[in-house]
């Protein structure tokens, strides 16, 4: 089956039919989706890929404002220093949040909220480095509050036996973890709610348009994060590939089984019997996608990024439009592959493959921005430019 599945490629491989119950019963309406099939494969992914979070929203999670520095960005923004911090049976941890809010739009301003899987330079505070992973520049010149979090604040990156990070502390102590125990993907996707929690919070910032960003190994998260948080209203996965954006059958690149096996620690322990299985799977990634209908998504690819497997990413966002259309949406605008360069924005979702290689770069920030003038409404105001 898989060598059959591997020759058509993701393109074109058979897909469960994200319309259809469990138990065979179709979808017709919002509402049915909405009540009864979210749930369900919400929860067929929490069971068999990403794994169930002890927790959501702890009960004594705190935020403390470190510091307010109103003239940062030649006076165009002001940083806040966040510390949101939790605790639980294992002990205590924190999320140090990173925020630039600009100073000349009317508030309040729309956020782009960027899961950091790369060295913390890339988030750097003082601004002195200013890598395109993360243009917090340019997001502040168009009206946007920019803000980071590096993921080893929720986990580190490292498969410890769950030692660590928001395991660490939220797993009952002395009990052999279950098959369905989150792993570290899911970790930095609660991470970014608890960021949520905050942002609600801020009246500098409208939380009703906040978009969660991630790259590769991040977008796989910022995914997870926006299917479960509905408070996202805009989730946008850079390169995301396997477990991300990704249709897993017939997938080039890296499959499941490539997936488990250097990376144990990001999924659950269920998702590794499926190694080689793909077709066994209940869900597949166009079901992730539809989770996050009715609202905003945006899949980005790049030419050589073939571990990821764009066109496999891309035929995602279009198995995800069936949902957007019970809300009377169009999902992604196109039914073909864009060419390079060339982004599709009309829909609800959104899409573009990059020429180039896998990263996280000023054009596709450029295309998010674009995408979320357009469906937020910033460029009639808000926007400085
Ligand atoms: C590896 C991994 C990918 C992941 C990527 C990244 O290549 O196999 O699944 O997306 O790292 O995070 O950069």
């Amino acid at each position: 089956m898989m060598a059959t599945l591997n020759k058509v490629g993701a393109a074109e491989a058979p897909l469960p039919d994200v319309l259809t119950m469990q138990n065979g019963v179709k979808v017709t309406s919002a509402a049915m989706w909405q009540q009864q099939r979210r749930p369900e494969v919400l929860e067929l992914f929490r069971k068999n890929v990403y794994g169930r979070a002890p927790v959501e929203r702890p009960a004594n999670l705190k935020f403390e404002i470190e510091s307010i520095t109103p003239d940062m960005m030649e006076g165009k923004a002001t940083r806040k220093q966040v510390r949101i911090s939790f605790s639980g049976p294992g002990g205590a941890g924190a999320i140090h949040l990173l925020l630039f809010v600009p100073n000349h739009a009317p508030q309040p301003v729309p956020c782009f909220l960027l899961i950091c899987n790369r060295t913390s330079d890339n988030i750097d505070l003082t601004r002195a480095v200013k890598s395109p992973f993360w243009p917090a520049e340019a997001l502040v010149a168009r009206g946007y509050a920019a803000a980071a979090f590096h993921v080893s604040d929720a986990d580190p990156d490292q498969d410890d036996g769950f030692k660590n990070g928001v395991h660490g502390i939220f797993d009952k102590p002395g009990v052999p973890r279950p098959p369905d125990a989150w792993g570290t993907i899911a970790a930095w996707s609660w991470g970014a709610s608890r960021v949520m929690d905050y942002l609600q919070t801020d009246t500098s910032l409208d939380a009703k348009r906040v978009a969660v960003v991630g790259h590769s190994r991040g977008g796989k998260a910022a995914l997870w994060a926006g299917a479960q948080d509905e408070r996202f209203a805009l989730v946008i996965s850079n390169e995301s590939g396997s477990t991300g954006a990704a249709i897993a059958r017939g997938k080039h690149g890296e499959t499941i089984k490539d997936i488990n096996q250097h990376f144990p620690h990001w999924f659950c322990q269920n998702y590794k019997s499926y190694n080689g299985r793909e077709q066994d799977l209940p869900v597949d990634q166009h079901m992730l996608a539809a989770l996050i209908a009715p609202r905003l998504l945006y899949i980005a690819s790049a030419t050589e990024d073939t571990w990821s497997d764009p066109p496999a990413e891309f035929r995602a966002g279009v198995e995800a439009g069936p949902v957007y259309k019970l809300f009377g949406l169009t999902g992604l605008s196109a039914a073909t592959m864009p060419k390079p360069d060339s982004p599709v924005q009309d829909g609800h979702i959104g899409y573009h493959v990059r020429t180039g290689k896998h990263n996280l770069t000023a054009y596709d920030w450029d295309c998010f921005m674009n995408f979320a003038d357009k469906h937020f409404g910033t460029h009639k105001a808000g926007s400085t430019r």
